[in-house]
């Protein structure tokens, strides 16, 4: 008798031997055969015939199992990379950031609050508040809680709807002592419950109401639109934005494997994360194992991503343990030395080969996180079978990740660490338990503190990467990345070819946005 798993196993089996076909087998099978793993910069795509132009190819991709990207990027949960502003400004892009864990439970907490209320199609819960309170309890709260907008909506005792306080009831009001009763506004435009978007915006500007509250039919709240987000989901700006079903930007965030973790997964999963990823520097080991069948267990209608692995042996298992999603990088990033340290690791272009071919037809998107420097680098590795990328160095000097700029030599940086630097190590509990130290006496960093570039804001970045990766498409011809992985081949570059591929022999007088010369 087969079970389902097995028949599934076998069915997987079938692919990869179809699969076996595809000329980037080949190119890999004769480096391995040769015991050659390889970096980003060690290759470059062979061109194709297109009939395809580079605004016209789809990136569409997926982070995990059920969270779709517009665009195939992430960000690292790194403390000087993602925090809520970031997570805002990559998800508007297409995106998603990984919020980091480096700071108290609640915070991180408030942090995918904070992306998840930054705009709303349709809020299921809004946040009422009762008409007996004063506006200084409800300024309070707002303080308190960081809420960005300045509506409420108001009912009785008996949880009924009977106002909104709206930002103008804030702005006149002279006296914080005030009953809410007393400077709301009432009799506000309601909708029953099954309101469309459509109908809701139809409404609102029907009746030029920026709230529409949704009511049962004993008057208690069942939700609310807002005009400006509606508008912005409808009329088109915010197209381009990576919004979960009910219109809000889409986050993961990271989280550790101790018992201390389940606790803060479930305030994850209460505020609505949209994936949570686990963060480890070695993901096919015991503790991330149980951890993982822990948290499905937990939490199965939320996506759990697992890393960091770089073998295809340990993407499989991951896979198999049920991983929504699977991190690939082991110490390819700018600011890592594990490699260097600990002696270990796969080469980040074989690695992302290995770990998505070890799990191809399991339905388990492959995130190639750390170790790229430029856009061709994106194109390669999605080629090599990545859904998605994640980036650290390149967006911790962008407007939005946490920090200031600053000035050294007339030149304005902004800082970059990684969470095994001797720093993140000394100064956190959490940094030291993903790199397994025990104590922060005589630790063993596994990363660096540094520097990076300022680069301004971070739409001007990930366009760049966006536009260098349609052009690779192009070049390719394909219109998806399903076609750029189905039809990728590689030259294998000699140091030659390197130095042939990047500037040589000129001074660069300007410097574009998207090349710094080679480092
Ligand atoms: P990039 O190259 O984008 O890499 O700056 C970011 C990724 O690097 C990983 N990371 C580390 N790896 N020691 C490591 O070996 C560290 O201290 C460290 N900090 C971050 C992480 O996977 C991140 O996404």
């Amino acid at each position: 008798m087969f079970t389902g798993s097995v028949v599934l196993q076998f069915i997987n089996w079938c692919i990869r031997g179809v699969e076996m076909e595809r000329l980037i087998d080949r190119f890999f099978g004769k480096m391995s055969s040769q015991g050659l793993a390889l970096a980003y910069s060690d290759v470059r795509l062979r061109t194709q015939y297109s009939d395809v132009l580079p605004q016209a190819v789809d990136i569409a991709s997926r982070f995990s199992r059920k969270v779709p990207l517009k665009i195939p990027f992430a960000s690292a949960a790194m403390d000087t990379v993602t925090e809520h502003k970031l997570a805002i400004a990559l998800a508007m892009e297409g995106g998603i950031g990984v919020l980091h864990r480096n700071m108290p439970p609640a915070k991180q907490v408030k942090e995918v609050a904070r992306v998840k209320w930054h705009m709303n199609g349709f809020i299921p819960t809004p946040i009422s508040v009762s008409q007996d309170w004063t506006v200084e309890r409800v300024k309070n709260l707002r303080h308190e809680r960081g809420y960005r907008f300045s509506s409420f909506l108001v009912t009785d005792e008996n949880g009924r709807l009977v106002g909104v306080l709206t930002g103008n009831d804030f702005e006149f009001c002279q006296n914080d002592s005030l009953l809410v009763s007393e400077v709301m506004t009432r009799d506000p435009l309601t909708a029953p419950e099954g309101t469309s978007i459509d109908q809701a915006f139809e409404a609102m500007v029907a009746y030029k109401r920026k709230l529409l509250p949704i009511v049962n039919s004993d008057g208690s709240i069942a939700g609310l639109f807002t005009f400006s987000d509606v508008k912005d989901i409808l009329t088109g700006t915010a197209s381009q934005y990576n919004l979960d079903s009910r219109g809000r930007l889409r986050v993961a965030a990271a989280i550790g494997v101790d018992q201390k973790c389940m606790d803060q997964a479930q305030a994850l999963v209460r505020e609505q994360v949209d994936a949570l990823v686990i963060d480890t520097a070695h993901a096919h080991s015991y503790g991330v194992m149980e951890a993982l069948r822990e948290l499905k267990r937990s939490f199965p209608t939320t996506d759990i991503v697992a890393g960091n692995v770089s073998e295809g042996k340990s993407a499989y298992a991951l896979a198999i343990q049920g991983a929504d999603g699977i991190k690939v990088g082991q110490g390819p990033g700018s600011i890592c030395t594990t490699r260097i340290v600990a002696g270990i690791g796969c080469p980040q272009l074989t690695a992302v080969y290995e770990c998505a071919k070890a799990v191809h037809g399991m339905d388990v998107p492959v995130c190639a996180d750390g170790g790229i420097k430029y856009s061709g680098d994106v194109t390669v590795a999605l080629a090599a079978g990545a859904d998605c990328v994640m980036l650290g160095g390149m967006l911790a000097g962008t407007d939005e990740a946490p920090g200031e700029v600053f000035l050294w030599q007339g030149r304005q940086f902004k800082r970059y660490r990684g969470m095994g630097s001797a720093g993140a190590l000394n100064e956190s509990a959490v940094c030291r338990e993903r790199y397994s130290e025990g104590s922060k006496d005589h630790s063993v960093p596994e990363g660096v503190e540094g520097r990076v570039p300022y680069r301004g804001p971070l739409r001007h970045v990930i366009r760049q990467f966006v536009g260098g990766l349609r052009k690779g498409m192009g070049y390719t011809g394909s219109k998806t990345l399903r076609d750029l992985w189905d039809k990728a081949d590689f030259w294998y570059y000699s140091t030659g070819s390197k130095d042939e591929s990047h500037v040589h022999d000129v001074e660069m007088t300007v410097e574009p946005p998207n090349y710094r010369g080679r480092n």
